[in-house]
């Protein structure tokens, strides 16, 4: 690999000196990779992760070029990647490969390495300086499946050391502290509710107590959804994003998103509740803590008002403040990976 080349970017003034450090989440459904950058705030560039391949023949060649699609040559096949994939999917009514599947690296997509390097690559670009901090996001071990978080943790450290950066994984959930909790001195509870998963962290002053996974997210609504209604998956995820209220469902459609939604809110606080009340060395919060969820599937409308409904059901080991969503809620993971990219040594 060529990474040699020196960056100088963090000495182009010296009143706006930018922080080295990124931060990079790696989720099922988008991969986002946050920059501090020179007016002290933060860049978050996203992208989809998925891609399509194509044959590599003139006509294609001489379509992608008039659509003006991007795309790379790979196994002598034209690949078009992220956001381009997704919509020339749609276009074509063809489905996009998934390097990811419920968190973690696909066992049956044996392009996924290659593929999800080039999105990441693009991404989150060269590091800045060798050796360059890179926090990424990687999910618990479930409660509810049997999954390897240390095989996809160990090939993602390994691709981006590789690349040049020096790769500290991070829970996802536990970014979300670092994102949204700076001023409750990294205490409280996050939350992550993604494409395959939803993730959740108890943390003391920037120290997690309680991580863990559940192997339900969008993709579980979506399927569930489809399965009841028999529509397909894609008409499911349609009808969910495309800007509904569970606390008002207008059809038989909206009412079945609404039914899952609930249940997956309640499975996680059930699980928060279960696991803190059975771990050992868990700390005494005296004062209310807050939580905070973030992701794609809590960005649907009514989400917070039906978590706060489903909160208010069960008997919550620990005293609760305020409970609320972050106000990027698909970035807030990104966000947090920089945060402890930047503080963390
Ligand atoms: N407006 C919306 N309303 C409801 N759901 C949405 C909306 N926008 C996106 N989503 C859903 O959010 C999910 C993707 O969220 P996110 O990007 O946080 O997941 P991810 O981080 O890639 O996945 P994971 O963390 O589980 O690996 C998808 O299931 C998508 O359908
Ligand atoms: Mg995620």
């Amino acid at each position: 690999m060529d990474h040699t080349e020196a960056s100088t970017t963090n000495s182009t003034s010296d009143a706006t000196k930018v922080a080295l450090g990124k931060g990079l989440d790696i989720g099922t459904a988008n991969l986002a990779a946050a920059v501090q950058n020179d007016e002290d705030g933060i860049t978050v560039t996203v992208e989809r992760n998925a891609f399509l391949d194509i044959g590599s023949d003139v006509y294609s060649k001489n379509m992608l070029t008039k659509l003006k699609v991007p795309y790379v040559v790979h196994n002598g096949k034209l690949v078009v990647l992220g956001e381009s994939a997704f919509e020339l999917a749609n276009v074509f009514g063809k489905e996009t490969r998934r390097p990811m599947k419920d968190g973690l690296i696909s066992p049956t997509e044996i392009d996924a390495m290659p593929m999800i390097k080039l999105i990441i690559s693009k991404v989150l670009g060269d590091p800045r300086e060798q050796g360059e901090n890179c926090y990424f996001s990687v999910p618990a071990e479930s409660l509810d499946v049997d999954n390897n978080v240390v095989y996809h943790q160990g090939l993602f450290e390994g691709m981006l050391n590789k690349m040049g950066y020096t790769a500290k994984a991070i829970n996802e959930a536990h970014a979300v502290v670092f994102s949204e909790l700076a001023e409750q001195e990294f205490t409280g509870i996050g939350l992550s509710f993604g494409g395959g998963m939803a993730n959740a962290c108890v943390c003391y002053k920037t120290i997690p107590c309680l991580s863990f996974s559940v192997a339900r997210g969008g993709d579980w609504i979506d399927s569930n959804v489809a399965n009841v209604l028999g529509i397909k998956k894609s008409r499911a995820t349609y009808i969910k994003e495309r800007g509904i209220d569970i606390r008002d469902p207008k059809s038989r459609e909206e009412e079945a998103v609404a039914i899952y939604y609930r249940n997956l809110i309640s499975y996680t606080l059930e699980n928060i509740k279960n696991r803190f009340e059975t771990g050992t060395n868990m700390p005494m919060f005296n004062d209310p803590i807050d939580i905070a969820c973030a992701g794609g599937t809590a960005m649907i409308g009514g989400f917070i008002e039906v978590f706060r409904d489903e909160f208010g059901k069960i008997d919550f080991p620990i005293p609760v403040g305020r409970i609320f969503r972050a106000e990027d809620s698909l970035q807030a993971v990104a966000k947090g990976c920089l945060v402890a990219a930047v503080i963390g040594d």
